[in-house]
């Protein structure tokens, strides 16, 4: 029999002559491979989301750590891949550069530029996946992001470090209010980031010529991944931007992040779980999708003024199928976000542009955001409307209306008229907030219907020259003054007098 000393002594023995190969938890070998996922033997120590290298220069991501192989997402051509070839470890979990060299340029999920224009001249990564901010390192959200469209900073205002879902069927306006407002943040310091996601790369290179165009993209990063590329550059492609967001973030900038869409982010994320053979749930998404996009949004925030006041404000875009918000991913956006924009094929068609339906799209925390001369004048804005698509409905059926009614149904026509906005248009709130008193104090209604477009244009244009003491004061005091009530009231009499 062999007493406890001894065996002790050969452990013992054995642990001080246990040398740990160079490379032996460094290298692994494929042992199966194909529709981009990799599973290997032999990394026993790699690390949750580490890069690894594959022999011919390929990168991957480990994603699932098994007892004995490890699954890995491989980003990029797979064919040269072959069973029995090496894969190294990098030690590096995935990051991406950030900072400002990152301005003006178009890259791809791993930060790779895709513009041609060389390379990208930082030494600063951060990882792809970090923490949100807590309770105590965030403030209230109190400071407007204006997007520039009427119907949006009037009713459905977004502020600073907001997360705002834009939601609708295809083709109804949701890329060109995210395109629009990226181009509004000119010359108010707030950089911009738009992640294109599964989009054609025709697409993205007309947008990008419209942003350079606007001159816009000095303080704009587009990361993009075309719906050619493999599904798993897809799925980190929302993470890379917000890495880069929170990169500015923490220097006390603030940010706006798009995500365009997250409907192509979640498929291209059923796609990845399935291949590695996790258990499908709901519509075969798997079960972590929720987790996947509150903890992706989460990461948007309004910073305490301790750590230095910086923002990202969150656009996640959904695509939906005839209008249904209650599928799945819908679902869960509605309830990560706070707030959404809604818009309609219907509205769309009928010329109502941007096809935002004001009656059900809500922001829960951006009013309390917006600038005191734009929450008096927008105050009665949203009774009206709704009081006008009730009436409307009714007086189709009825034949003589009296007097007050008449003219209920006129104000709500000029308002929902005046709230048309062409694309690539955006207006300052100052100027916004003059149109929008017009409209809600009944002094367009002598304006026929299909002139008030043409009249938003050259009144703003009329009361910056004649009057630019009104703009001037709103822009700096965020009110419209009582004299200044009654200059613009004035102003709107003798342009109406010149128009008609
Ligand atoms: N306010 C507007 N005024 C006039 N045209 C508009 C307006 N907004 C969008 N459009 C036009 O409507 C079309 C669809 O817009 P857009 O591409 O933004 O929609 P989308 O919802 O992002 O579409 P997809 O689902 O294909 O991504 C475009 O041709 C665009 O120019
Ligand atoms: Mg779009």
């Amino acid at each position: 029999m062999i007493n406890a000393d001894e065996i002790a002594g050969i452990l013992k023995g054995q642990i001080a002559s246990y040398k740990t190969g160079d490379n032996e938890a460094e290298i692994g070998t494929v042992i199966e491979v194909g529709d981009n996922i990799a599973r290997v033997y032999g990394l026993e120590s790699v690390q949750q989301s580490e890069l690894v290298e594959f022999a011919n220069g390929v990168q991957g991501i480990a994603l699932n750590l098994e007892e004995d192989n490890v699954g890995v997402v491989i980003m990029g051509d797979d064919t040269d891949i072959k069973e029995g070839e090496q894969v190294r470890r990098t030690g590096r979990i995935v990051s991406v550069p950030v900072g400002p060299a990152l301005l003006g340029r178009v890259v791809n999920p791993l930060g790779v530029p895709v513009d041609g224009k060389g390379p990208i001249e930082t030494k600063k990564y951060r990882t792809i996946e970090n923490g949100a901010p807590g309770v105590v390192q965030r403030q209230g959200v109190k400071q407007p992001l204006q997007t520039g469209i009427r119907a949006i900073d009037a009713l459905i205002p977004i502020g600073k470090g907001q997360r705002e879902l834009i939601i609708g069927d295809r083709g109804t306006g949701k890329t060109a209010i995210a395109i629009d407002t990226i181009i509004n943040q000119k010359g108010r310091n707030v950089f911009c980031i738009y992640v294109a996601i599964g989009q054609k790369n025709s697409t993205v290179s007309s947008l990008r010529a419209t942003l350079e165009k606007a001159g816009a993209m000095e303080y704009t990063t587009i990361v993009t991944v075309s719906s050619a590329e493999p599904a798993a550059l897809k799925f980190i492609a929302p993470f890379a931007g917000c890495a880069m967001a929170e990169d500015m973030m923490y220097e006390g900038k603030d940010v706006l992040i798009i995500y365009d869409n997250l409907t192509q982010h979640a498929i291209a994320y059923r796609e990845v779980s399935l291949l590695l053979r996790r258990p499908p749930g709901r519509e075969a998404y798997p079960g972590d999708i929720f987790f996947l996009h509150s903890r992706l949004l989460e990461r948007a925030a309004k910073l305490s003024d301790e750590l230095g006041g910086g923002s990202i404000t969150a656009l996640p875009v959904i695509e939906t199928q005839a209008g249904d918000v209650s599928a799945y991913i819908p679902t869960n956006l509605i309830s990560i976000t706070d707030g959404q924009i809604y818009l309609q094929s219907g509205l769309f068609f009928q010329g109502i542009r941007p096809a935002v339906d004001v009656g059900i799209s809500v922001s829960r925390v951006g009013s309390s955001a917006q600038i005191k001369a734009m929450r008096t004048v927008a105050g009665p804005l949203k009774l009206d409307l709704a009081q006008y698509r009730e009436l409307a409905a009714f007086a189709k059926l009825a034949s003589d209306l009296d007097k007050n009614t008449q003219a209920q149904l006129t104000r709500g026509e000029k308002i929902t008229e005046v709230l048309k906005q062409p694309q690539f248009q955006p207006q300052a709130v100052e100027d916004q907030v003059m149109v929008i008193f017009a409209a809600t104090k009944g002094l367009l209604t002598d304006i026929p219907t299909p002139r008030l477009q043409e009249w938003v244009a050259s009144f703003v244009s009329f009361v910056h020259e004649k009057q630019p003491q009104i703009a001037e004061s709103i822009r700096s005091t965020s009110q419209l003054s009582d004299e200044n009530t009654k200059a613009l009231q004035a102003a709107i009499s003798e342009f109406n007098k010149s128009f008609l």
